[in-house]
């Protein structure tokens, strides 16, 4: 396992640029199963989350190839099987997202239920509800999720449950009504930029979406799909992460390849505590952190609203800035593993139900710390940016799963961040050892 040392204290300056978004390209990925044709999605990230599930349609009977140029094609060759193996599924939750197009195109789909995740109680109910409402049959079998209809029929669904909407059940319910017979409508849907994405592609491949960036989407099921060409939008996590970054070291960069309209309402958050962002063009700005920062309130909620996928990012960067910020998550409430770990760098963060209590300081110290998903690892680099000393950031493969060359990515802006095996840091520790024993 790969750990990074990171040696904070770094300012940032230069520019970077934002890669293809990760959640926007596995639903499209997963939605190439509906078509038989060759298929072609340009700026994919290569990252450990896309060759999951590249691996699972292979599987599923498609030909995937990775170009040179980013661009990932998916042709459909054999339709036969519709199981999505637990080896794989175990790996990555969005594995979920092939349920939709397997139980459209193929008639079922058998996936492995999802297990405990690190970021909380995550059920896919509403999705299993949603596709009943369509027709299908759903049942547990020896741990996997069947559906089955021989042909689905259009439905008015709901989409809403106790924390919003979903957005992979969004995904899923929209990928199994474009070939179902009649009209859809989804109520309570989710608005996030991904979901606009996916319903682009669809009609892109023939269907008759509308309405997808609203909570109410209309779909008139047609008879077939054919392949198409996308291009994936700029990841809006990844772009919130580099701004985050600059600001936790009090630094200006340039950030191309970035949709601002996707960030609004962090860019204004940032904005209300002293970050100063502006454009340049359409796709690129300057983020300039080196006035003084306050403290903040701030909820994470569905799109448009701060997601909860820069929640610790936000918290890391909210425990540098001295005075009391509160963070509350709405839409994972018990997403917060990450704040015991920054306050083993000395952060000050108390945990409360759905929100983190924050009192910021002047220093964080650089320490070994643990990574316990994605964006929690993320939140944990960028404190290892500004804490003095050295850090150690383990289990950095959850970082690996949804950012393409991170810390190559912050080390061309002036970042000190090594990736090596826990053996190698172990190796050098008994030589360290040694070498004082000697002296
Ligand atoms: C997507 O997960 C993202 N994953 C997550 O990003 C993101 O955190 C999340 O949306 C929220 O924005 C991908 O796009 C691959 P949800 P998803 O269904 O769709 C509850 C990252 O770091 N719920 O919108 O699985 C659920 O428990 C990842 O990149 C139900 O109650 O999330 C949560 O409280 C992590 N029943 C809320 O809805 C359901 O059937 C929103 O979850 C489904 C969800």
């Amino acid at each position: 396992m790969d750990v990074f040392v990171v040696q904070g204290g770094h300012p940032l300056s230069g520019t970077v640029s934002v890669s293809g978004s990760k959640n926007a390209s596995l639903p499209m990925m997963a939605a190439t199963l509906l078509s038989k044709g060759k298929s072609t999605l340009n700026n994919v990230p290569d990252l450990v989350d896309v060759r999951t599930l590249s691996a699972l349609l292979r599987c599923l009977g498609c030909e995937v190839t990775r170009e040179p140029s980013s661009a990932l094609s998916i042709q459909v060759i054999d339709e036969e099987h519709s199981k999505a193996e637990y080896d794989l599924v175990r790996r990555m939750r969005a594995s979920v997202c092939v349920l939709g197009p397997l139980l459209a195109r193929r008639g079922s789909a058998r996936v492995s239920l999802p297990g405990g995740c690190n970021i909380g109680h995550r059920p896919i109910d509403i999705h299993l509800r949603g596709f009943e409402a369509l027709g299908a049959t759903v049942t547990i079998e020896k741990g996997d999720i069947v559906v089955r209809s021989s042909r689905l029929v259009g439905n008015e669904i709901d989409l809403n449950g106790p924390n919003g909407s979903t957005v992979l059940g969004t995904c899923n319910l929209m990928s199994a009504a474009v070939l179902a017979e009649g009209n859809t409508v989804l109520h309570s849907a989710a608005r996030e930029p991904e979901i606009i994405a996916l319903g682009d592609y669809l009609n892109a491949m023939g269907a008759q979406v509308s309405g997808h960036g609203t909570s109410t989407i209309q779909i008139e099921g047609v008879d077939e799909l054919h392949g198409a060409e996308a291009n994936v939008i700029p990841d809006r996590i990844e772009a919130a992460t580099l701004i985050i970054a600059a600001a936790i070291t009090r630094s200006s960069i340039q950030i191309k390849n970035i949709e601002t309209h996707h960030l609004n309402h962090v860019i204004q958050k940032l904005n209300g505590i002293g970050v100063v962002i502006s454009k340049q063009d359409h796709s690129t700005i300057i983020v300039d952190a080196t006035n003084r920062l306050l403290p903040t309130n701030l909820h994470a909620l569905p799109y448009p609203e701060t997601p909860t996928d820069v929640q610790a990012q936000l918290t890391a960067l909210l425990s540098t800035i001295p005075g009391e910020s509160v963070v509350r998550d709405s839409v994972f409430p018990d997403r917060f593993m990450h704040c015991a770990e920054l306050n083993r760098m000395n952060a000050s963060i108390r945990q409360q139900g759905d929100s983190a209590h924050i009192s910021g300081v002047q220093q964080l110290h650089g320490a070994h710390v643990m990574a316990s998903d994605l964006r929690a690892s993320a939140a944990l680099v960028l404190a290892a940016l500004v804490a003095n000393g050295e850090s150690v950031i383990h289990r950095i493969y959850h970082l690996d799963r949804g950012y393409e060359a991170l810390e190559t990515k912050l080390n061309s802006l002036g970042a000190q961040i090594i990736r090596c095996s826990e053996e190698r840091l172990l190796n050098r520790k008994n030589h360290e050892l040694q070498i004082r024993k000697s002296a």
